[in-house]
């Protein structure tokens, strides 16, 4: 029997490898590719040709490809024969400064780019093309010539939450630019942990770099303390000044540019730890931000960003300005005298002040100051200023119109610290919800709400790596990958050129790269979600199902009875009356691979009924649809933020008006609870009926046993018998106990 079944899988697996077939699955996907008949044949007789002033991208490519040692560079111009690469430089205006052509015949292959960096992105092109195919050693003939859309392709990882080697980094580095990013933001300090060696200041890496514990939460629970470089209880590490020139210079061989992040004038609780006179209180373990008003702050800030800018060479330094806290400047005798002194009403008008007078010393050693959109606060940022915008895009808007170039990367989409699939069935993370497929979607230019020109001044995208939850590289490769391909897509391709679903089928090629890396990337779901859409017409509903499988067999019912592998196979959304019960699950070679889902489709008596919000609405920061959500027949997902769950702040009164008696049968209505963000649970659902509107009888209550302490994604759905009864007019109480959200999505009325 095992063996019979092992033969079967073994047939299978030969039957999918199709050894000759020539894969052209690039991510990005360049603007334009022919393909040609034949391969290029690898061997370890192939030369590369190229000129001196692209000997370091011959050496590159040279590794890439594995070329023997012994395989001299030919360093010159012209090189005739078989088995030859040549990488060239050729002024080609249609190029700009980074694009590339590529060409792969049978007897040899072209790189040219009008610069080196255009000729590294065709080197990866060519990498990336090897790497795909089942047989490396045969590479498809083509043509391809490609320009990137964005000039700033940035990736961010956060090295203070948790520290990474230099090994990582570089690993990091080399997929970065097989998927043609050119940025690395380095985010080396924060209140975790300082993570580069400053000469001038020793403690921040003798006891700044190191914790006292490793896990991140209890830390913070605990009393914050820093350890001691080599002490039994120290957690952390550093970068040694050397080691840092050293990954600059790796990635900048790879056409990557490193951006140092050193976080002011907040985050910085391990520098005044170290460095307590530099805090409003002047004692350790009391502030996260430096005091403004000690001229101190000043020389230790330019102090540390002269010896940062003498190891990183980047237009760009980033020094963080998100999220200060301006309590201790208000009380602070320093912080309120300069604030007289210069005539500044509040916090954001100092903190603006900080920022710009680091932004002039930057100027003043040729550098632009980049930061977080809180940079745009308090008062005008300085021209030349760069801001990152990150709580969503109005600050990235803001800045344009106000002359700024900005890089985007707003929460929703560009945070990948957040879940990429159901949470329940995840790593815990920081929470929100950013599938593949929202990032792949995502369009950094708003091009609704600016002007030509502003929307110029968006020269880029970038994704986060916040590693609060990501203790280790493989868990870092986790949440990065595969969503860094979708992102890849997002900053080099035209817009008008993306296609999910293409996209989704070229990814399916990828995964041979990932795994020749050894990356750990996240492996899609089995699992099926199922959704219906209502349809006021034919007042059923659309069911349709979705998966993180590309073209999976689905296997579906609608009489409640379990899919086995003779029910249908789900080929396009279907209709279903009423109340319907539809399962289904994916099945591969035969095979169930995950528990069968559940649905219940409702076309229920309430939807397109008039509701009345007898308590005020809802948040207006979670309006989903207004005052038709909960009763427009649209089901909530795995996420508040998916604009169909409805939140309040206060308790929920609300009166469906059903209009006319209707006989009744049921009532359910659904909650969420995400401790984390502070969504709960009510503390009961109380229904009330009523014929007139005026005099409501109440049917009962049903009470939460959800502990609000469950840090889990929670979903209950509060269920009342109706049977018996009608009534015209249904009231729906929910009071808010714990003094955060509620979210709801539908009121469904059988
Ligand atoms: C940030 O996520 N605090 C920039």
């Amino acid at each position: 029997m095992l063996g019979g079944l092992l033969l079967l899988q073994t047939t299978f697996a030969m039957a999918q490898q199709k050894p000759d077939r020539a894969v052209y699955d690039l991510v990005p996907t360049p603007v334009s590719m022919i393909r040609k008949p034949g391969f290029f044949q690898m061997t370890d007789a192939v030369r590369i040709a190229a000129p001196a002033a692209l000997k370091d991208a011959a050496m590159l490519l040279a590794g890439a490809l594995h070329l023997p040692e012994q395989n001299k560079m030919i360093l010159s111009g012209t090189v005739h024969g078989r088995g030859v690469i040549h990488l060239a430089l050729r002024k080609d205006p249609t190029l700009g400064s980074e694009g590339y052509h590529l060409s792969v015949s049978p007897t040899g292959i072209q790189i040219t780019g009008s610069n080196r960096e255009g000729v590294i992105h065709g080197l990866f092109t060519l990498v990336q093309l090897q790497e795909i195919q089942t047989d490396e050693n045969r590479i498809p003939c083509l043509k391809i010539s490609d320009t990137p859309r964005f000039t700033y392709r940035g990736m961010h990882l956060d090295v203070s939450r948790h520290f990474f080697p230099v090994s990582f980094i570089k690993k990091f580095i080399d997929v970065m630019a097989l998927y043609k990013f050119n940025t690395f933001h380095w985010h080396l300090t924060d209140g975790a942990g300082w993570r580069l060696q400053i000469k001038k200041y020793p403690l921040l890496t003798l006891e700044g770099a190191w914790r006292t514990r490793k896990n991140l939460s209890e830390w913070w629970k605990s009393d914050r303390h820093y350890s001691r470089q080599g002490a039994p209880d120290a957690y952390g590490g550093y970068y040694t000044t050397r080691q840092a020139k050293e990954v600059v210079k790796y990635a900048a061989q790879r056409g990557i540019t490193v951006i140092p992040e050193i976080e002011m004038p907040a985050h910085s609780e391990e520098v005044l730890a170290c460095y307590p006179e530099l805090s409003c209180s002047g004692k350790p373990y009391k502030n996260a931000e430096f005091c403004i008003g000690n001229d101190s702050t000043f020389t230790f800030l330019e102090d540390v960003l002269t010896e940062v800018m003498r190891i990183f060479p980047s237009k760009y330094i980033h020094i963080g300005g998100d999220e200060a806290s301006k309590t201790s400047w208000k009380t602070c005798p320093k912080d309120q005298a300069l604030m007289k002194r210069l005539g500044l009403k509040n916090g954001a008008e100092l903190q603006s002040y900080f920022v710009n007078r680091i932004g002039k010393f930057l100027h003043a050693h040729g550098r632009k100051l980049l930061g977080w959109d809180e940079i745009l606060e308090g008062g005008t940022l300085a021209p030349g200023a760069t801001v990152m915008s990150w709580r969503g895009e109005a600050g990235g808007i803001a800045a344009t119109r106000q002359g700024h170039d900005v890089v985007m990367t707003p929460g929703a989409y560009c945070y990948f610290d957040h879940y990429q699939s159901d949470p329940n069935t995840q790593p815990y993370a920081i929470g929100g919800y950013t599938p593949l497929s929202k990032v792949y979607g995502y369009d950094p230019v708003p091009a609704d709400s600016l002007s030509p020109a502003e929307q110029n001044r968006i020269i880029g995208v970038q994704a986060n790596l916040w590693t609060e939850y990501m203790p280790t590289t493989e868990q870092v490769e986790y949440m990065a990958f595969p969503r860094m391909l979708a992102l890849s897509e997002v900053a080099w391709t035209a817009p008008h050129r993306k296609n999910f679903d293409d996209f989704h089928r070229r990814l399916q090629s990828q995964y041979l790269l990932l795994q020749r890396h050894n990356v750990n990337y996240y492996r899609p779901s089995y699992r099926v979600h199922i959704s219906a859409l209502p349809d006021d017409k034919k007042k059923e509903n659309l069911v349709s199902f979705s998966t993180e499988q590309y073209q999976p067999v689905i296997r579906y019912t609608t009489n409640g009875s379990t899919p086995d592998r003779k029910s249908p196979v789900y080929t396009k959304p279907f209709y279903v009356k009423g109340r319907t019960t539809v399962k289904a699950i994916i099945f591969k070679d035969g095979l169930p691979m995950d528990s069968v889902r559940v649905f219940t489709a409702n076309y229920h008596k309430a939807i397109g009924k008039k509701i009345t919000y007898n308590n005020g609405g809802w948040s207006s920061s979670y309006p989903a649809a207004g005052a038709s959500t909960l009763t427009d027949g649209i089901t909530g997902g795995l996420t508040y933020q998916d604009k169909k769950w409805q939140g309040f702040l206060h308790d929920i009164d609300v009166t469906v008006d059903m209009g006319g008696v209707t006989t009744l049968n049921s009532l359910s209505i659904r909650f969420m609870q995400l401790k984390g963000p502070g969504v709960y649970m009510p503390g009961s659902v109380t229904v009330l009926l009523s014929d007139d509107g005026k005099n409501f009888k109440a049917t009962g209550a049903v009470q939460n046993d959800i502990s609000p302490k469950d840090s889990r994604l929670l979903f209950k759905t509060f269920t009342f018998d109706l049977k018996g009864k009608s009534a015209r007019f249904i009231r729906v109480k929910a009071p808010n106990v714990q003094d955060g959200f509620m979210f709801t999505d539908e009121i469904m009325v059988n």
